[in-house]
């Protein structure tokens, strides 16, 4: 489904991806795991075409969309909930939801809404509600709303988990799985290294810029190089 093939990204001179290649499959929970500043977000705002790669290709439905614009790939069925969530928090829930569907046909928006609503019961009690009134957690089940809005084929998230309770980062993997059980392939970016290893199928660990590691993810997650670099300091959390 998506295949990118030695990228490099540089913001000025400092190497942020370093000859990434990468693949995820119709169906899958893939997962980017890696410390924070090891280049995780570069590389799915290369995919989204928001930063670009000089040199490799990226490849999604079999179409070269290493040159495309950000929204056209938008339309191809490939959205990113980006981090931090990037709500609008002076909107309703509904009206942030509706601002996900902007690549669709407006009939279609109730149908997606009830779909969404589905997924995430308190999204519909507090549809009403302003954004930035939410707590956190809900603030992210609308984010990921949002992404759904645009029916994405390839749901890219950016670390979910930030800042959240213990929980909610449960309840948020939760719907992770189930999204991905109702469709959507996933690419899932988190340092929370040991969660996003324990629902996704495949892994590649990033160090500094460059794919270090790759495989299934529960090989991984018995890694022992991956357990001291990456699920160790979580013990005392
Ligand atoms: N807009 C930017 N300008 C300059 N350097 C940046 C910018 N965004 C990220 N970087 C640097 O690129 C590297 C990778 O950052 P990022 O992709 O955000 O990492 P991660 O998402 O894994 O935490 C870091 O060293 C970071 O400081
Ligand atoms: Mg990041």
């Amino acid at each position: 489904m998506l295949r990118v093939e030695g990228i490099n990204v540089y913001y000025g001179a400092i190497h942020a991806a370093r000859q990434v290649s990468m693949e995820v499959s119709e169906g899958e929970i893939v997962t980017l795991i890696g410390a924070n500043g090891a280049g995780k977000s570069t590389i799915l705002r290369t995919i989204s075409g928001l930063l670009r790669s000089d040199t490799g290709s990226i490849r999604f439905m079999d179409e070269n969309i290493g040159t495309m614009a950000p929204h056209k790939i938008v339309e191809r069925g490939l959205a990113q909930v980006p981090e931090g969530r990037r709500i609008f928090l002076s909107m309703t829930v509904e009206e942030n939801l509706e601002m996900g569907a902007y690549t669709q046909n407006s009939l279609g928006i109730p149908d997606d809404l009830e779909r969404i609503y589905a997924l995430f019961p308190r999204l519909k009690e507090r549809r009403g509600q302003i954004a930035g009134t939410l707590s956190g957690g809900e603030q992210q089940m609308l984010a990921m709303g949002r992404g759904l809005m645009s029916r994405p084929k390839l749901l890219m998230l950016d670390e979910p988990s930030m800042g959240l309770a213990p929980i909610l980062v449960e309840q948020i993997f939760d719907t992770i799985i189930e999204m991905n059980k109702e469709g959507a392939t996933i690419l899932l970016v988190e340092q929370n290294a040991q969660m996003a290893l324990s629902i996704a199928g495949r892994a590649y660990v990033l160090d500094t810029g460059h794919i270090a590691m790759q495989g299934a993810a529960h090989d991984l997650a018995d890694n022992e190089d991956v357990k001291k670099a990456y699920l160790g300091g979580r013990q005392d959390e």
